[in-house]
């Protein structure tokens, strides 16, 4: 039976990932740091159908935590056919500052554990030919909003690299880049969602299963919903400074105070 490890398993959609693998039969492998939770989402995912569920407590912003999920994916007695690169968070912090200490975390999460966890994965996968990376991306790396679609905008980038160096390895790599889902990140991140229309939010669950479908058929860059498709088509075809004022646009009606800190 297939086994799966998922960062950020235990909330938004890294636990519908959990949810969707779970009655699928794959074992997983869940990782964040909350340990209470992690246990509630593993007897959750025991109840609906997977074999086993292990948890790893680690903050992703530390590299030796990391480096022990780097262990668990390179463990060939026990191997990962999927790996799931989900975890992170809201970055709603101004550019125009001396402190980068949240632009600093929110790389070091959302890039170079990315990074470090997915050419583990790679490695293993490759030597086996066979296996499925997932990079949770985000629609908001095609516009150009601070550090978050910066951050972004990398992880796409990143996957299509990573595509071309497993290219005919048997190893599947997907970008998913979904539009707003209601989770926990926006109050997380303190970010006002209340001029976002109801016709934008995307199901988390359709979400997921349009991820799972596109690695299957071994697609690159998945954009789920056709609104979101349609709408991310016209934006890469706009001239930039039109792509900014957009983006002035979107976080300017989405701020709540300023300097509010993420995670
Ligand atoms: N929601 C959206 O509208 C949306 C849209 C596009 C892309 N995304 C992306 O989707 C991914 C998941 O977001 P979500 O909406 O599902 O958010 P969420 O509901 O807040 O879940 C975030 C998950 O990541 C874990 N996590 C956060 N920081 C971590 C750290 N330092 N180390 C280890 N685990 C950590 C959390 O667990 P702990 O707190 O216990 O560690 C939690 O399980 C993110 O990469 C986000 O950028 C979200």
């Amino acid at each position: 039976m297939a086994t799966a490890l998922i960062t950020g398993g235990t909330s938004g959609i890294g636990a519908a990932f959990g949810r969707s693998l779970a009655r699928r039969g794959f074992d997983l492998i869940l990782v964040a740091r909350d340990q209470a939770k992690l246990d509630l989402s593993a007897a959750e995912f025991r109840a609906i159908g997977a074999p086993s569920v292990e948890t790893i407590s680690a903050d992703l912003n530390d590299r030796a935590d990391v480096a022990t999920v780097v262990d668990r994916l390179s463990n060939t007695a026990a191997p990962v056919d999927l790996l799931i690169n989900n975890a992170g968070f809201g970055v709603h912090f101004p550019l125009v500052t001396l402190d980068t200490s949240v632009h600093d975390r929110a790389l070091e999460v959302m890039v170079r554990a990315v990074l470090v966890l997915g050419g583990a994965a790679a490695l293993a996968m490759r030597s086996r030919g066979s296996g499925a990376i997932i990079n949770v991306s985000s629609t908001a790396g095609f516009v150009t909003m601070g550090s978050y679609s910066a951050i972004k905008a990398w992880v796409t980038s990143y996957t299509e690299g990573l595509a071309v160096e497993l290219h005919g390895s048997g190893v599947a790599v997907t970008a998913l880049c979904p539009g707003w889902i209601r989770t926990e990140f926006h109050e997380r991140a303190n970010i006002r969602t209340s001029s976002i229309p109801d016709a934008l939010w995307i199901d988390v669950d359709r979400t997921v299963e349009a991820a799972l479908r596109a690695s299957a058929k071994g697609h690159v860059i998945s954009i789920p919903s056709k609104r979101f498709s349609t709408l991310i088509w016209i934006v890469r075809h706009l001239p930039r400074p039109a792509v900014r004022a957009i983006s002035r646009k979107i976080q300017s009606d989405r701020s709540v105070a300023e300097h509010v800190d993420a995670a």
